[in-house]
């Protein structure tokens, strides 16, 4: 094929550059791609390392924040009868025991242990007159509340 227009080198450079361009773009997002995916499935690893004494913090104080989640909507609904408010008193009394195994760094803390005494004695309170109406429910919610918030204050970074 022989060339008979004179030839425009402007025009080939700046195809040339587009094309380029185009190239270094889809490079780049490539390269944005399978960083992402590399952090991704690094993160999975590390987590799918980790055994129950890592979870187990995290898995108490879980455990605690969903009983007393649903001790404030049982409230809010208005069902405060014993078998509404009983259970999750009882339940957030068992985790509590969990306190000073689940955080085997504060154990040794006399402030750590005497917050988490202080949240068991507060439950103790409340299984031996259980709360018998919304208004007492309250109080004992909101005693537990402080019990959490106490601890929190000095130890939850
Ligand atoms: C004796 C101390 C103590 C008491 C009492 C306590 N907590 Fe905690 N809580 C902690 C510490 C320490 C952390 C921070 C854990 C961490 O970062 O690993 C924490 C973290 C949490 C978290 C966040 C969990 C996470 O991994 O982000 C929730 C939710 C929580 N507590 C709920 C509660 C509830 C609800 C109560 C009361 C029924 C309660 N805690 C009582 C010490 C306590």
């Amino acid at each position: 094929m022989s060339d008979t227009q004179p030839h425009d080198s402007r025009a080939d450079a700046s195809t040339t550059r587009k094309g380029h361009g185009a190239r270094y773009l889809f490079v780049f997002l490539l390269g944005l791609v399978i960083g992402v995916l590399g952090v991704v499935m690094l993160m999975r690893s590390l987590e799918s390392r980790k055994d129950w004494s890592d979870h187990y913090p995290d898995a108490a104080m879980r455990m605690m924040q969903a009983h007393s989640a649903r001790m404030g909507e049982a409230i809010e609904a208005n069902r405060c009868a014993a078998t509404d408010i009983l259970p999750h008193l009882q339940a957030l009394r068992v985790v509590s025991n969990d306190l000073e195994p689940a955080f085997p760094d504060l154990r040794d803390d006399a402030r750590f242990t005497e917050h988490a005494r202080l949240l068991r004695a507060t439950l103790d309170d409340a299984l031996g007159s259980p709360p018998l109406n919304c208004e007492s429910a309250t109080a004992t919610s909101e005693n537990i509340g402080e019990a959490c918030k106490a601890c929190h204050q000095d130890f939850r970074g």
